[in-house]
């Protein structure tokens, strides 16, 4: 029998208040794309994949061996690619903190036998898929996010679309 997998991803999960703060600038700006949903906004920091229940529970060891501080984020740009055709917003300044945060799991995620990232990291929060460009284009009020911990999150595929089940959250003390 095949092995089962899981989709993971490791994220920042916003609370209500940033969540809602994200989900404005969303209906404000992309009134004609196709919109992620306000209970899917989020910021992927580290990309397992999908992966066997081993794989995950070595994910899930290294991330509770993660030391790392809180730190803060403004998210105060908008941008949009055109060839995966997202449009999203992030911070134009990466904390120190939040740099930390991506080189400690990517190594976490070597450790587990996956794949290196090649990429570099570019931390933002799709807020549409197949949209045109200049959709989200312009200035906003900037979203202040107080960085206290950070998620694994499943991507389960429903007939209505991509739903994302946080799974474990670990706090950043330091
Ligand atoms: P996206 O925001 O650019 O769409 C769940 O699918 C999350 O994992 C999404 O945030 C998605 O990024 C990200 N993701 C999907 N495929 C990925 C990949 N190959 N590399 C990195 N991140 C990926």
């Amino acid at each position: 029998m095949p092995e089962s997998t899981r989709r993971l991803f490791f994220a920042l999960w916003p609370d209500a208040v940033v969540r809602e703060s994200l989900a404005a600038i969303s209906k404000q700006r992309l009134r004609k794309a196709k919109r992620v949903p306000p209970a899917n906004l989020h910021l992927t920091l580290a990309f397992p994949g999908s992966v066997t229940r081993p794989v995950q529970l070595c994910l899930e060891t290294g991330a509770g061996r993660i030391v790392a501080p809180p730190f803060e984020l403004l998210v105060d740009h908008a941008g949009h690619w055109p060839r995966p055709r997202i449009s999203w917003i992030g911070p134009t300044r990466i904390p120190a903190g939040l740099w930390s945060l991506v080189t400690a799991l990517r190594q976490v995620l070597e450790e587990c036998g996956l794949d290196p990232e090649s990429r570099p990291y570019q931390p933002h929060i799709t807020l549409a898929r197949k949209a045109n460009p200049g959709t989200v284009a312009g200035e906003f009020e900037p979203i202040p996010w107080s960085i206290r911990n950070f998620s694994l999150v499943e991507s389960v595929t429903d007939p209505a679309g991509a739903k994302y089940l946080p799974l474990r959250c670990w706090e950043l003390e330091g």
